[in-house]
Order: C-alpha cells, then sequence, then structure tokens
C-alpha cells in the first residue's frame, strides 16, 4: 500500500510538473509582453478600409466637434493629379530628417540657412528659423469663406499660421486638389492692414516680422524642408462642421507658394501661439483639441475640437519650450520593452528638451536611451532575420518566411507616472515584408530634442488639454 501511494504520489508530481511547464510554455510563446502580429497588417491595404459614406464626415458627437483624419500619401485621400506619385519611404525618412532639424534649429535657437528659393517671395524678411513640414503628414478638411468652399489641410501641431493658397496665386500657386480659394468669390474675406495690432502678430506665429504691400499686411512662413508660403493676412469665416463656424478667422491667403504639400490646400497650424486655431477658436473649445491618428495610410482617424464627455484618460503635464513658442512640451521618463523597464538614467531624459509633434514621423530618443531601446528590442526579436538598414532607421528584419510575428511590446513612462504601451502598428514601420524596422531613431546628440513622432501615437487618442497644461492618452481608436 505504502509503496503504491508512493507511485501515485510520484505520478502526480510528475504530472503536476508537466502541467506546469505546460503553462509557463504557453505563458511563454502567447505571452502579454509581446504582440502576435500577422505580417500582411503591417502594411496598409490598397483600397480605404473606411466605408465611403464616412467621407466628409464632420459631426458633433459626445459634445465635441469631429473632423475625419486622412492620411496624405494613403488610399483614403483623393490625389490632386495622376502624376503626383506617393513618396517613397526613404523620401518620406529624409522628409522626416529635415523637419526633425528644422526643429532642432528653432529649439536651440540655431538659425538654419535660407533657401534660396525663398527669395523671390514677397513677403521675405530676414530669415529666422522657420517651422517644418515634412511628407508624413495627415490632412483634414475644412471650409472657409462666404460661400463656404472646403479645403484640405495638413494639420501641424509644430506650426501655428493656418493659410491656404489664393487667387489670383499673383506669384505661384502649386496644383491642389480642390479648386484654388478665391477671396473675391467670398462676402466674409477681409485683408488686414499693415498696422493693425493682429499684423504684428505673425511675428511669433511665423517666424519673420511681417511685410507690407499697398498697405495689406503680407506673411511669409518657411518650413524645414524649404517649402514656404508666402502672401496676404486676412480674416474670413471659417466653417468646420454644420454646427460651428468662427467669423474673424485670421490666416494666411497665400499668393507664392511652393513644396511638397501632395496636393492639400495649405495648412492649419495647431500650435501653442496665438495665432493657431487652438488660440482663435478658444472661446468655444477652451483650447482642448484631440485626434486619433489612423493605425495605416488606409483607415481614417479624427481630429476633435472641445472637451465634451470624453472618456478616460491618463495625462502627464504639458510644458512651453522656451525657443520654440509654439511646440508642445513633454517628459518623459522611462521605456519599457517587452514588460521590462530600461535601466536608463533619468537625467538622459531630463537632460534633453522634449516635444510631441504631429508632424514628425519616426519618434526621435537621445542617443543613450534609444540604444538601450534598441538592443532590447534586437535581443527579443533576435529569432529573425535581420535586413538592411532603412534611411534613419538601423534595426530592420525580413519577415518574408513568416505569416505571423511575436514582437515585444513597448512603452513609454511620462512625468507624472503615465505609462502608455505604443500599438503594434507604432512599433514597426514597414517598406515591405522584407524590410520591417523598429520605428524609432537616436539623436546623434543627447542633448538634442526628443520628439514623440506620430507613428507611435497612432490609434491612441491624443488629447491636448491646452488650458489645463496636459496631455492625455485616451482609449485605443484604432478602426
Ligand atoms: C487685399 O489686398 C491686396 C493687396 O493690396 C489686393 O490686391 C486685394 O484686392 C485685396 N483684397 C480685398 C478683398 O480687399
Amino acid at each position: 500500500m505504502a509503496c503504491r501511494y508512493s507511485v501515485d504520489f510520484q505520478a502526480a508530481y510528475v504530472v503536476s510538473s508537466l502541467l506546469l511547464l505546460l503553462l509557463l510554455g504557453t505563458s511563454h510563446s502567447s505571452d502579454e509582453n509581446f504582440y502576435s502580429v500577422r505580417v500582411t497588417s503591417l502594411f496598409p491595404s490598397s483600397s480605404c478600409t473606411t466605408p465611403s459614406s464616412a467621407f466628409g464626415l464632420d459631426r458633433v458627437d459626445e459634445g465635441r466637434t469631429l473632423l475625419e483624419i486622412v492620411h496624405r500619401h494613403g488610399p483614403c485621400h483623393r490625389p490632386a493629379t495622376a502624376e503626383e506619385k506617393a513618396p517613397t519611404h526613404e523620401q518620406i525618412l529624409v522628409q522626416d530628417e529635415l523637419r526633425v532639424n528644422s526643429i532642432r534649429a528653432r529649439i536651440s535657437g540655431k538659425k538654419p540657412g535660407r533657401p534660396s528659393s525663398l527669395k523671390e517671395a514677397k513677403a521675405v524678411l530676414p530669415a529666422k528659423s522657420g517651422s517644418t513640414v515634412g511628407t508624413g503628414n495627415y490632412v483634414v478638411t475644412v471650409g472657409l469663406g462666404t460661400p463656404k468652399k472646403d479645403l484640405t489641410l495638413i494639420f501641424d501641431t509644430g506650426s501655428d499660421l493656418t493659410w491656404t493658397q489664393c487667387r489670383p496665386c499673383l506669384k505661384y500657386c502649386y496644383k491642389q486638389q480642390e479648386p484654388t480659394f478665391d477671396p473675391s468669390l467670398s462676402a466674409s474675406y477681409v485683408n488686414i492692414s499693415c498696422n493693425s495690432a493682429v499684423c504684428s502678430q505673425l511675428t511669433s506665429a511665423t517666424g519673420r516680422t511681417p511685410g507690407c504691400f499697398a498697405s495689406t499686411c503680407v506673411y511669409g512662413i518657411q518650413y524645414g524642408d524649404s517649402s514656404f508660403s508666402a502672401g496676404f493676412f486676412g480674416r474670413e469665416k471659417l466653417t468646420l462642421t454644420y454646427t460651428d463656424s468662427f467669423d474673424n478667422f485670421l490666416f494666411g491667403c497665400g499668393q507664392n507658394n511652393r513644396g511638397l504639400y501632395g496636393g492639400a490646400a495649405g495648412l492649419l497650424g495647431l500650435g501653442r501661439d496665438k495665432l493657431s486655431i487652438v488660440e482663435q477658436t478658444a472661446s468655444k473649445y477652451g483650447k482642448y483639441f484631440s485626434y486619433c491618428l489612423p493605425s495605416s495610410s488606409s483607415s481614417t482617424g479624427h481630429l476633435a475640437f472641445g472637451k465634451g464627455s470624453s472618456s478616460a484618460a491618463q495625462f502627464t503635464p504639458l510644458t512651453t519650450i522656451s525657443q520654440g513658442a509654439s511646440f508642445y512640451g513633454i517628459s518623459i521618463t522611462g521605456i519599457s520593452v517587452a514588460g521590462k523597464k530600461l535601466s536608463i538614467p533619468v537625467s538622459i531624459f531630463s537632460n534633453a528638451e522634449g516635444i510631441i509633434d504631429s508632424g514628425t514621423v519616426i519618434t526621435r530618443l537621445p542617443l543613450t536611451a534609444y540604444t538601450a531601446l534598441r538592443s532590447a528590442f534586437r535581443q527579443a526579436m533576435s529569432k529573425y532575420p535581420m535586413a538592411p538598414a532603412l534611411s534613419i532607421l538601423d534595426t530592420c528584419y525580413d519577415f518574408t518566411k513568416y505569416s505571423t510575428v511575436t514582437v515585444p511590446k513597448l512603452g513609454f513612462y511620462f512625468l507624472g507616472g503615465t505609462y502608455v504601451d505604443v500599438d503594434f502598428t507604432g512599433i514597426l514601420y514597414g517598406a515591405s515584408a522584407s524590410q520591417v524596422c523598429l520605428a524609432f531613431a537616436g539623436n546623434s546628440d543627447d542633448s538634442d530634442v526628443l520628439i514623440y513622432g506620430n507613428v507611435a501615437q497612432k490609434t491612441f487618442e491624443v488629447i491636448y488639454d491646452v488650458a489645463g497644461e496636459r496631455l492625455g492618452f485616451g482609449a485605443n481608436c484604432r478602426s
């Protein structure tokens, strides 16, 4: 009996150990610290996956005003002309580096060179640093004038002045998707005069002193990739939805516009300066806006103004950047990969200014932080064959032999204790299955500005509570 009992006991012990091993084994392969990702889901589909009835959607939802966001180079955005080709990933990343260089120059106070193409612009004035466009951007459609004309604008939290190309295009207008705005056909357009107080606000909003032409205030704004717009500063009726419109919206009526705007009619400035749409609509929306960037260029997201009955979010303080008044400052305090917080000294983060930017594609981290992130990521991905670097992205994989891959979760700690897990669509940047890269890059200098870019922001409701001086990450809004 005793012997029998002992055998049973041993058998039971062996079985339970096996169970334990099995359980451990299971939890290792579909670990909560990893995403299991179908390789095809890393790339946009060739057609827009949002029902066409959703186009032109502008509505009031839970007390907020919603505008639809689409990626400028995806199938949900109608291209301006057939010959306008979407840029390659290399081109996007090169443009992104130009934008980042210009942000660095603005924040460090170093002045970037003045592009020769601007010399012919009318509004030209001593070149100070400009803001930045880049190519990896998102667009929204707003209404301008009386009667209202729809215009698709690039939305940019890194600059303030809203502008659109305007007839008669005294110097130059590039090809755009919609008819070019004609102020002479609008009953509500008014020129701003040179001696008006708002004319002088252009200095901080554009980084250059305004000019004067036949007593009309003239603006000029130059972006990091040497794109620019110059023209008359005007007031006009801006219509966001059927119910929400703003008389006397100050904007640039562009008479000389050059650059990589990809068929968009201009730019919507969502920065922190006085002339931004956030400030100009403050009485209605209380300087509160949020957006959800689509998970891929073949789906759509939204830009929302006003607080509404917004659901739970985690917040971190929003700070101002001394040199770059347009930017939204944030502080990152740590990074986690596969559930483990990396040992990066907090001083590495506190020694660099940090901003969140809707127009920068790839998040730029202090080199020391990026190096730690890269080595932890590479370790977690060691079973996959590596692929050549893609421009500034140096950690790429060849997934051609896989239909599903296991990718470590990756998240950021923000000042105040907020932790955000990046969506899997924000961890990898894919050119093709043979070259899928970690979507983060290191600054060459630890003291360069940290930029939390738009790939890492995908599928989160990113909330700018400017009056409350806090930035929030809300629910996953994947579409
Ligand atoms: C605005 O000013 C420009 C430059 O003086 C002028 O050509 C244009 O006709 C003016 N537009 C209106 C609507 O006053």
